[in-house]
């Protein structure tokens, strides 16, 4: 039978962490924090188009245990990374591509306290430097936010040692957010757009977190699935994705120019007017060259899935969804795939495999989650089936000659805390 990934307890987390960091820098750190990874329930390659998502923060996090320093040095340490600790000079971090550019998953890290400094949420040359050790339990690499959970764990433990208090509400955990955007955009030079790390940052337990990208505004909406028998499954498929590349940077262009040719903002403001009636996606499509017109039509649909998704939990009643809101929501998952499929065509072979065989074995919708080109995909299924879904997409990945997939159930869980 399939396992499932089960996530750490705080104190497991924490003591991990201690234990890497006692081994790698002797004594104890100052404390130690921890931050979620997440899975979007819907709202794919929106959000850097000014659009809406719906990410839930898992239970399975990143843990830093971390002790400033007199100086600005960084010594890093992760038990994910084989080749033992790494030395960065704060003062010499510079944007990737540049001279001083820092290598490597320390970029995620260090980036934070540059970005922090940067943005003015800390005075220039402020920080001190830190040794700090990191386990995590998000499965790495899988599309579920392991480098969002990783910066937002280190904002977390800075903003307490600096005594920024921004973490405390989130206003504050907002602009904890940019940086941590900040540091993954210009630091260690991946063009994403914001999601993850509202996620880590932002969300609540027993909620998704419906995120206006435009304007940065949330909305918690209660999201009770095991109150409905339900459970959102997840199957890494272990197609290594990468956000590095060029493939992500260049989806993010097409939509930046086909929102030139539109004469508009973003194309949020297109489905807007779309949603408005005034104008018809139709037209919209009839302005743009072929490439152009596909992704539109995925990111105005998928803006326009999300709205109604979100609006069937708000009026699911005591937020479990039953009966026809549960086939609702089911196909508004395969249509976002079908879109991410066709339109634009970030899928990859694993994940069509995962989410047909998912379906195919009952499960209500099933659907590509994160950025795609691997990673992971997300199934929404009768809670006590969960197993035998997982089994059934273990032998299709078995029967195409795939990487075994590993799963994992998406619990709606906290934020980025102090643990
Ligand atoms: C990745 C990025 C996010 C978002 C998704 C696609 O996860 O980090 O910013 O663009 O892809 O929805």
């Amino acid at each position: 039978m399939s396992a499932l990934l089960a996530p750490w307890d705080g104190p497991e987390g924490a003591g991990r962490a201690r234990d890497l960091f006692a081994e790698a820098f002797g004594g104890a750190p100052e404390g130690v924090w921890s931050a979620p990874g997440r899975v979007n329930v819907i709202g794919e390659h929106t959000d850097y188009n000014g659009g809406l998502c719906l990410p839930v923060a898992l239970e399975h996090r990143t843990y830093v245990a971390v002790r400033p320093r007199a100086d600005r040095t960084v010594r890093l340490v992760s038990a994910q990374e084989p080749g033992g600790a790494r030395e960065v000079d704060l003062d010499a971090v510079a944007p990737a591509g540049t001279r001083g550019e820092v290598p490597g998953w320390a970029a995620y890290a260090v980036g934070v306290a540059w970005a922090l400094e940067r943005a003015g949420l800390a005075p220039a040359g402020s920080l001190p430097g830190f040794d700090i050790a990191v386990d995590s339990c998000v499965p790495y690499g899988a599309g579920l936010s392991s480098s969002a959970a990783l910066e937002c764990a280190v904002a977390v433990a800075l903003d307490d040692l600096a005594g920024l208090g921004l973490a405390d509400g989130d206003a504050g955990r907002t602009r904890l957010a940019a940086a941590c955007v900040r540091a993954e955009n210009e630091v260690a030079g991946a063009p994403t757009g914001g999601m993850d790390q509202a996620a880590s940052l932002r969300a609540q337990a027993g909620h998704a977190l419906l995120l206006d990208c435009r304007d940065g505004s949330v909305e918690q909406v209660p999201f009770d699935l095991a109150a409905a028998g339900l459970a959102l499954l997840v199957i890494d498929t272990r197609a290594e994705h990468r956000l590095v590349d060029g493939q992500y940077a260049r989806r993010r262009q097409v939509c930046e120019e086909a929102a030139r040719v539109l004469g508009v903002p973003s194309l949020r403001e297109t489905a807007d007017a779309v949603m408005a009636g005034e104008t018809t996606l139709d037209d919209v499509l009839a302005r743009l060259d072929g490439e152009h017109r596909r992704r539109v039509r995925h990111v105005v649909s998928e803006i326009e899935r999300v709205r109604e998704l979100a609006a069937l939990l708000r009026a699911a009643p005591g937020a479990a969804l039953t009966g026809g809101e549960q086939a609702r929501t089911g196909a508004l998952l395969d249509a976002s795939h079908a879109s991410l499929r066709d339109d634009y065509q970030v899928s990859a072979r694993e994940l069509d495999v995962a989410v047909e065989a998912a379906r195919a074995a009952g499960a209500h919708g099933a659907r590509m989650t994160g950025g795609g080109f691997g990673g992971s995909a997300i199934a929404l299924v009768e809670a006590a089936r969960a197993a035998e879904v997982a089994d059934a997409v273990g032998e299709a990945f078995a029967a195409a000659e795939l990487t075994p997939p590993a799963f994992l159930l998406a619990t709606p869980a906290g934020p980025a805390a102090r643990s």
